[in-house]
């Protein structure tokens, strides 16, 4: 039985509407004069990558800005990026500006320009960072991955068909700038996909088997819940419970994209120390297999895998039927877990997402499979309070189609 916890995070967040401003001071303290900037062709048609920008005019900092991050990045497109980047400039830091994907993609480029090698050595903590990577700020557009802050990046290797977690401290942003202004123009379904991918995270950190309940001396960067991470994740479910679909349907409000991106910086905060667990793991296979997006598999898995773990800690499922469903505290325990599972399903129907894996391409042939891959994704499949099975999880994925 484990009786220590350890609590990691990034040096400095900085938030707060118009905290781009703030940049050129930042770099100064630390001295990085050498900046790369990673993001997307999307941020980049847009006045964000100009915003970014603009304050580090007039300064002598030399600026290059690198706009073909991709969504979910491929293993091919960050090894592209990488043979590209290392013939230039030694870079002194990295800016990763964009969605979780390009926060990701500048996590894993910055590694391979340190260390080289291939990202495939590092899958599901196969090998650990050998140390520093190139210092990173990142600065999210959306409120969902909570990359800004986290240990984790993701990457798509078509050729084995698996979406897989790079997971190492030395991953985590040095620096995590948040501008609520910066996703006001945020399209719904982004906002949506990535605002419930939050919510999972707030809630699987929150449901993560206890600390405690690992052997002693384990040295897993996922540690289970423990008392610090738990009132993150709840803060987080309050925040996102509270403001998601005013995000998604109105679009321009500003308090509700503020609260979305404390709610995600707070379960990304979490997650990151206590870890994932089901529904990620799920995620990996069924991501190779389909084009939606993460939090689109995350979102529509949630309800499904609240519901298998529910009777594993009837207080922390009654915790968030409190916080989500606000409904009759009175209600046994079986009634709360059908008004959390139907609230889930019915928030994903509200903000316009699919609710079953036939919608999203999934064949009941491929279940099998699917529950077999699960289960190799030990560092998340290890995390889940109730234990897997082959069967017990082709039942619940059977549910979900
Ligand atoms: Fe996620």
């Amino acid at each position: 039985m484990k009786s220590i916890w350890e609590f990691l995070g990034p040096q400095q967040i900085i938030f707060g509407n118009e905290a781009v401003l703030e940049i050129p001071e930042v770099l100064k303290r630390f001295n990085y004069k050498s900046i790369l900037v990673i993001t997307d062709k999307g941020i980049a048609s847009t006045p964000i990558l100009e915003k970014v920008l603009a304050p580090l005019k007039n300064e002598s900092f030399i600026v290059t800005v690198f706009d073909e991050a991709i969504p979910e990045p491929t293993l091919e497109a960050v090894v592209t990026a990488y043979e590209k980047l290392r013939e230039q400039t030694s870079f002194d830091l990295i800016i990763g500006l964009g969605g979780g994907s390009s926060i990701d993609f500048a996590k894993i480029v910055s590694l391979l320009l340190k260390y080289g090698g291939s990202p495939r050595d590092y899958y599901d903590g196969k090998k650990l960072v050998p140390g520093e990577v190139i210092p990173i700020i990142a600065i999210p557009t959306t409120a969902g991955t909570g990359s800004e802050v986290t240990t984790v990046a993701v990457i798509n290797d078509v050729e084995l068909e698996l979406k897989v977690g790079l997971t190492d401290n030395y991953l985590r942003p040095r620096i995590a700038l948040i501008d609520p202004t910066l996703t006001l123009g945020l399209p719904p379904y982004v906002t949506a996909c990535s605002g419930i991918d939050a919510l999972a995270h707030a809630i699987e950190a929150y449901t993560a088997k206890p600390f405690y309940t690992f052997e002693q001396g384990e040295r897993a960067v996922f540690q289970g819940a423990f008392p610090l991470t738990e009132p993150l994740a709840l803060k987080a479910i309050d925040l996102i419970g509270g403001n998601l679909e005013i995000a998604v349907h109105q679009g321009s409000n500003i308090h509700a994209r503020d609260n979305m991106l404390l709610g995600s910086l707070l379960a990304g905060i979490s997650f990151s120390n206590s870890g994932t667990a089901l529904a990620h793991a799920i995620a990996y296979p069924i991501g190779g297999k389909t084009k939606s997006p993460h939090g689109e598999i995350i979102g529509l898995l949630l309800p499904y895998v609240v519901k298998f773990n529910a009777k594993m800690n009837p207080d922390k499922t009654a915790q968030l039927y409190s916080l989500l469903v606000k409904g009759d505290e009175n209600l046994i325990l079986d009634e709360k877990i059908k008004a959390l599972y139907n609230y889930l399903i019915s928030l994903n129907e509200s903000i316009g997402l699919p609710i079953k894996l036939s919608q999203i391409g999934i064949k009941q042939d491929e279940l099998e499979g699917i529950a077999e891959k699960t289960l190799e994704i030990k560092r998340l499949a290890r995390n889940n309070p109730r234990v897997l099975t082959k069967d017990n999880l082709v039942a619940l994925l059977d549910e979900a189609f």
